[in-house]
């Protein structure tokens, strides 16, 4: 058994963590405070290859395995968990989906722009009656001659309003259920796709989420994902890698509370000594690194796991879940380590206490991963 990365991961490791903290920490509190797009943080992401990580190099990628994959959005989120979404929407909902499942042609036209970062991609699966029961979807699409003609609305597509291609899933025939759902790439820059509204939300301000909109929006026939029926599979396989990256954005969440609570409980001084030295306040401090390493390892296992072509549907929504309430948990308790700085904006914590809530939710809710868990320990 092999725990030490190798002097490419960490070097990887390295130029991530030094991007983040020179051009993304001085302005995350600002962009959070404010929902703004980070356009040119994107771009640089881009050019780094981070948009790409795990794809290969003929397809614009930077041809990297997917544990490198789970360091980069790691990192990213460490420092600001928006550009760690945007960042794991675009690497494992759209870029490996393609690449799992697309055409020859697709990979020309649509990969290479996505992995590269010369376009940018959204994966659209939620609706308004259809969250967890991802099944129930409402979003019809209605063979026109040499195309499909959608109608519906779809919801918390992350990144939608900056997307250039939506990897989005419609009902071809609703008399088949879940095998009557069918796959799109869809451009967003033809006639019939819009923006309804941007969700004002309590973390992950920066990274936008919208609700959309398709009035008879045509999308030729080459732009289907995979045969008409297998959308609802392909979504849930893209969905078993996407949590990986969701759990290494909680653990990057829950390593940026737990760093900024441990400096400031080496500065803060109460009784006259430093509040780490309080067994209650280092008890805590020793609760979270270990919780954090147990999060560490599950998800790079369960990326381990991909890398290695074993199966990994549990481990990912292991991972995820246990990353996620991990990241809550440590946020929480940096807050309570501030004592009522921790409630203010000036600190940082607050802001990660915001952002872990939604790796909790989306990508499946924690409900939904022990749903996965509990039925894959049953199959076994
Ligand atoms: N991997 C591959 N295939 C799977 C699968 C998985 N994890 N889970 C189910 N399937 C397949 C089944 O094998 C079955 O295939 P067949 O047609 O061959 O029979 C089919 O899908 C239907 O499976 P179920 O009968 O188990 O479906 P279900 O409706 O009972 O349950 C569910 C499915 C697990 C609850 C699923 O709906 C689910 O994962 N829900 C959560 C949805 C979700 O994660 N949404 C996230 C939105 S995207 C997002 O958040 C993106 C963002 O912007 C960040």
């Amino acid at each position: 058994m092999q725990f030490q990365l190798s002097e490419n991961q960490q070097m990887l490791r390295d130029t991530v963590r030094q991007f983040v903290e020179k051009e993304a920490a001085p302005s995350v509190a600002r962009r959070d405070e404010e929902g703004i797009w980070p356009t040119e943080l994107v771009k640089k992401m881009g050019e780094l290859g981070l948009l790409g990580v795990a794809v290969r190099e003929e397809y614009g990628g930077a041809g990297l395995d997917y544990l490198s994959y789970a360091i980069v959005i790691e990192e990213l989120s460490r420092v600001d968990a928006s550009l760690g979404v945007i960042a794991s929407v675009n690497n494992s909902l759209v870029c490996h989906g393609i690449e799992k499942f697309g055409s020859e042609e697709q990979k020309r036209e649509l990969l290479i722009p996505l992995a590269s970062g010369r376009m940018l991609g959204a994966f659209s699966l939620s609706e308004p009656g259809a969250g967890s029961d991802a099944a129930a979807q409402k979003t019809t699409a209605v063979r026109d001659g040499d195309g499909y003609v959608i109608n519906g609305i779809k919801n918390w597509v992350t990144n939608g309003d900056h997307a250039d291609t939506i990897i989005l899933m419609a009902m071809t025939d609703p008399t088949k259920g879940h095998r009557g759902i069918t796959a799109f790439l869809v451009d967003t820059h033809a006639p019939g796709c819009s923006i309804v509204k941007v969700e004002h939300k309590l973390g992950i301000r920066s990274a936008h989420s919208c609700q959309m909109a398709y009035d008879s929006y045509y999308v030729p026939a080459w732009r289907r994902l995979g045969e008409e029926g297998q959308g609802f599979k392909i979504a849930m396989t893209i969905l078993n890698a996407g949590r990986i990256g969701i759990a290494a954005q909680a653990v990057g969440i829950a390593q940026g509370a737990y760093e900024a609570a441990l400096n400031y409980t080496r500065v803060r001084e109460q009784f006259g000594k430093p509040i780490h030295e309080f067994q209650a306040v280092g008890f805590t401090l020793a609760d979270m690194a270990t919780r954090i390493k147990a999060a560490r390892l599950l998800t790079y296992e369960a990326a381990w796991r991909k890398d290695q072509g074993l199966d990994y549907v549990k481990d990912a929504s292991m991972a995820k879940l246990f990353a996620s309430e991990t990241a809550m948990w440590t946020a929480t308790k940096a807050i309570q380590l501030h004592g009522s700085n921790g409630y203010s904006k000036e600190y940082p914590v607050e802001r990660y206490f915001r952002d872990a809530k939604i790796t909790e939710i989306y990508e499946g809710t924690s409900e939904i991963q022990r749903l996965v868990i509990s039925r894959e320990l049953t199959r076994d």
